[in-house]
């Protein structure tokens, strides 16, 4: 079962904020809503141009620091659908269900644990609605697999990514000569039939997971969680969300989701509220004790000092790819006044902006030598040339979309060899060797996020 969360109000002040993000979303192609022509599709959104790279590079920042920088976590990318026994053994069928409400007056339908804030009743003068007793509703997202549409061909899309994590566990563990302590990671789609999605991508029908499934020895759990923990926390602040809207938020007993023993959330204060971007658990030896009961298989480890068997306990740390995404948008959004002007910024780190940097020849005359400029930078990174407009526009359009610098070819530059950098937050700008300029902004990027 999901963890219950804090609902609360968001206030005007908020709501006017997540406007304007989403419409900035909208309008520089990072957010928008699937199937927009048709109106879309509730709980469901696509990533543009300018989304897809900034997704793209929290996925790989994640990739590197999780899997790659690390001699014990080995990655692995699962089908999404799999053996639906899968889920009867990890207890979803029976049980990954919210508590859900009909109004029978408008008959529309809510979660029974977050009912403040919803909208007034239409259907009654005193718009109070009238609702039915909560009743349980699974989240799993179903299928047919084949001609079939018997009962036996049903599949499930899986609500988390981690499912495959444990049924491939032995195979993982051989092929990669691991012994526990070790993980296995993976970042893929989830879906999850929630019955209300809100607040732009952050509750959504389908999103992407990046989770590691740390297995150790049981006696091993309080280690590794406390151990992850701060992994995980280091990584957030790696990201560049301000540590002021960071928190850890340890969950009560009845809050656990049913394969755990003890949980924390890494919360992010969006604007409008504190909120779980990501998920460390402690799930203990369920996952697999549960998977070798269903498969008939043995999942246990021999652990050669102690001469004795035992079943792996697992550590989880499970991040919401879009979650975090919205986090850092949110983070970076800025509006501000420049000698009279409204500046719109978006403060995101060199490790995820979209584009790295942005080539600015200061007339059309100079773009030669400009492009040369941008396909050698093209080598290492995303990186945008754009000749058209007045250079203070240009500056405003890579501003409002996080580039970290902008290089402006002038009539100089022809002469010197130099070029101007500009950097976004400060607008302090420096005069640089274009030869130089590749290790330049390797330094910068570095100097920002560690090598
Ligand atoms: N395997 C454990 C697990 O799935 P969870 O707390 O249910 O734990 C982990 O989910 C993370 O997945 C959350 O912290 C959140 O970032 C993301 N997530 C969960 N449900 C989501 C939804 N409906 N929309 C977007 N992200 C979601």
């Amino acid at each position: 079962m999901p963890a219950a969360e804090p609902t609360s109000a968001a206030t005007p002040d908020a709501e006017l904020q997540m406007e304007a993000l989403s419409a900035l979303c909208a309008r520089r192609g990072f957010i928008y809503q699937s199937g927009e022509i048709y109106g879309g599709l509730g709980g469901f959104w696509d990533y543009g141009p300018l989304g897809v790279e900034l997704k793209n590079n929290l996925k790989a920042f994640w990739w590197q620091r999780m899997v790659r920088e690390r001699d014990d976590v080995e990655g692995i990318d699962a089908a999404i659908i799999t053996h639906p026994r899968t889920w009867e053994a990890s207890g979803h069928v029976e049980g990954f269900s919210d508590p859900l409400v009909d109004c029978r007056a408008c008959k529309r339908r809510f979660r029974a644990d977050q009912l403040e804030g919803v909208p007034k009743c239409r259907a009654k003068p005193d718009g109070a609605h009238d609702l039915t007793e909560p009743r349980d509703f699974n989240l799993m997202l179903q299928t047919q697999i084949g001609a079939s549409l018997a009962a036996s061909s049903r599949a499930y899309l899986r609500a988390e990514t981690c499912g495959p994590i444990f049924t491939a566990f032995k195979r993982v563990r051989e092929v990669a000569r691991q012994k526990t302590p070790f993980g296995i990671a993976q970042i893929g789609k989830a879906f999850r039939n929630e019955i209300n999605p809100r607040n732009f991508t952050f509750r959504s029908r389908e999103f992407e997971q990046a989770e590691l499934e740390f297995f150790c020895h049981p006696d091993e759990r309080a280690k590794w969680f406390e151990y992850w923990r701060e992994q995980r926390l280091a990584f957030h602040r790696a990201l560049g969300l301000d540590a002021a809207k960071l928190r850890l938020r340890q969950h009560e007993r009845d809050e656990l989701a049913h394969y755990a023993n003890a949980a924390l959330d890494v919360e992010f204060l969006f604007p409008f509220d504190w909120q779980e971007i990501e998920g460390i658990h402690d799930r203990g030896s369920y996952d697999l004790t549960q998977h070798a009961e269903f498969s008939g298989k043995d999942l246990s480890e021999f652990d050669e000092t102690s001469r004795e068997r035992f079943v792996p306990a697992v550590i989880e740390t499970s991040i919401g790819i879009d979650r975090c995404a919205l986090a850092l948008l949110c983070n970076g959004y800025r509006e501000e006044q420049v000698k009279g002007e409204r500046r719109t910024l978006l403060r995101l780190s060199p490790v995820v902006a979209p584009i790295k940097a942005a080539v600015l020849p200061l007339s059309k005359k100079l773009g030669a030598p400009a492009r040369k400029i941008t396909a050698e930078l093209r080598r290492s990174w995303n990186v945008d040339y754009d000749e058209s407009g007045n250079i203070g526009r240009r500056y405003r359009r890579q501003d409002e979309v996080g580039t970290p610098w902008c290089i402006t070819y002038d009539f100089e530059s022809q002469q010197d060899g130099q070029v101007t950098v500009r950097e976004r937050d400060s607008m302090a700008q420096q005069r640089v060797a274009s030869e130089g300029l590749r290790a330049y902004l390797s330094e910068r990027m570095e100097a920002e996020t560690g090598p």
